[in-house]
This record gives C-alpha cells, sequence and structure tokens, in this order.
C-alpha cells in the first residue's frame, strides 16, 4: 500500500507520491476543486510552479483509484518545515487521505532535518480539526490577517508540531 492511514482506514486505491511541475495538472485539478472561491486560498499553476523550483519545496500528489484526490505543498529552511497549502476535492474528503498527506508531509520534513512542522490558517477553516487531530498545537494568531471575497476578515492562526521521528 502507498498512503493510508494509521487510524484504521488504510486503503489499498490510495497512492501518495512526489509532485513534479510534470504533475501541475492533476494538482490544479485538485486545487481548482477543494479551495473555496469565497476566500481566495487557492494557488495558480505558476505560483506553485515558481515555488516548486526553491531549493526545500516539495509538493505531493494522492491518487485514489487513479483520480488525483489530494495534494500537499510544503518546505523547509534548516530545521523548521513549513505546510503551505493542502488539499482534498471534496468527492474524496472524510476518508483519510489529508490525514495520509498531512503525515507523508511531517515524515519528509522529519527526513530532511526538520524539527518542527508549522503551517498558518484561516479561523473558521474546518481544517482545524485535521490538524488538532494530528497534533497540532496553536502557536500564534495575527487578527484580521484573511479578508473574504465579501470583505469579511478573518484571524490568521499559526499552528505547530514537533517531529519527533517517534510520533511523526
Ligand atoms: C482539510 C482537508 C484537506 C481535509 O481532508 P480530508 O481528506 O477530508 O481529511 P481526513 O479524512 O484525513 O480527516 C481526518 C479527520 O480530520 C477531521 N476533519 C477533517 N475535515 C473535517 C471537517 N470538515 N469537519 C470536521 N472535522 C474534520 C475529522 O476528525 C476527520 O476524521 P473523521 O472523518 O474520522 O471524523 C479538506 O477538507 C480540504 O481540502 N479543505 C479545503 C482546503 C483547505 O482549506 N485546506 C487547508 C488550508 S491550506
Amino acid at each position: 500500500m502507498s498512503g493510508g492511514t494509521d487510524d484504521g482506514r488504510a486503503d489499498s486505491d490510495l497512492a501518495i507520491t512526489p509532485a513534479l511541475a510534470g504533475d501541475i495538472d492533476p494538482v490544479m485539478t485538485v486545487m481548482a476543486d477543494a479551495f473555496d472561491p469565497a476566500f481566495g486560498e487557492a494557488w495558480n499553476a505558476a505560483q506553485c510552479l515558481g515555488i516548486l523550483n526553491l531549493p526545500g519545496v516539495w509538493m505531493l500528489l494522492a491518487r485514489h483509484g487513479g483520480q488525483p484526490a489530494g495534494f500537499a505543498l510544503a518546505r523547509i529552511v534548516l530545521d523548521e518545515a513549513e505546510l503551505l497549502l493542502i488539499g482534498v476535492r471534496p468527492a474524496f474528503r472524510r476518508h483519510g487521505i489529508g490525514s495520509a498527506l498531512l503525515d507523508r508531509v511531517k515524515q519528509e520534513a522529519q527526513a530532511r532535518g526538520g524539527a518542527r512542522l508549522h503551517l498558518e490558517v484561516r479561523d473558521g477553516n474546518p481544517a482545524l480539526h485535521l490538524y488538532h487531530q494530528r497534533g497540532f498545537a496553536r502557536t500564534g494568531c495575527r487578527p484580521g490577517y484573511y479578508r473574504g471575497a465579501d470583505g469579511r476578515s478573518f484571524d490568521a492562526l499559526s499552528l505547530s508540531t514537533g517531529l519527533d521521528p517517534a510520533t511523526a
């Protein structure tokens, strides 16, 4: 099995592989489906390809039954890793794919010498449930940092988790 979860929902149809520039089309398929346009959080292909060129940046693509289902984008500088984006298409949610991607990001960050994995998320995003379940704790808040399409503003919450090899 490639990918899968540690919570009993291992899935032999799930494959998580490193995504390179040549995988940008399936990644953008997921991006277009996964992110609510109301929040303007999706990146375009040029943004993804641009950051992929930088040192310490990597991307993962999750396919389920061969179909693009999810992706994650992350980077590491020295021993501080950051999850930049994670998305799972609505039709594939709540089957452990987001958890499996996050666990693979943690493993890769640790393998690259990371001591902590950080992320920032809009307050109220249901992804917070996933992050808390996966061991992240809040480390800070930037009030009103995000602005939705309707002009509403949202706090940005900073979260992080340690990358102990025994728990990553
Ligand atoms: C966040 C996201 C990646 C989760 O993907 P997923 O594949 O559904 O996640 P999982 O199935 O691994 O969820 C694991 C657990 O996290 C929690 N969780 C995940 N999504 C949740 C939701 N919408 N509401 C409540 N809890 C949720 C649950 O505890 C879930 O376990 P359960 O299904 O057994 O209850 C997905 O909802 C998504 O793409 N959201 C839009 C993009 C986004 O906002 N990304 C984060 C910012 S970059």
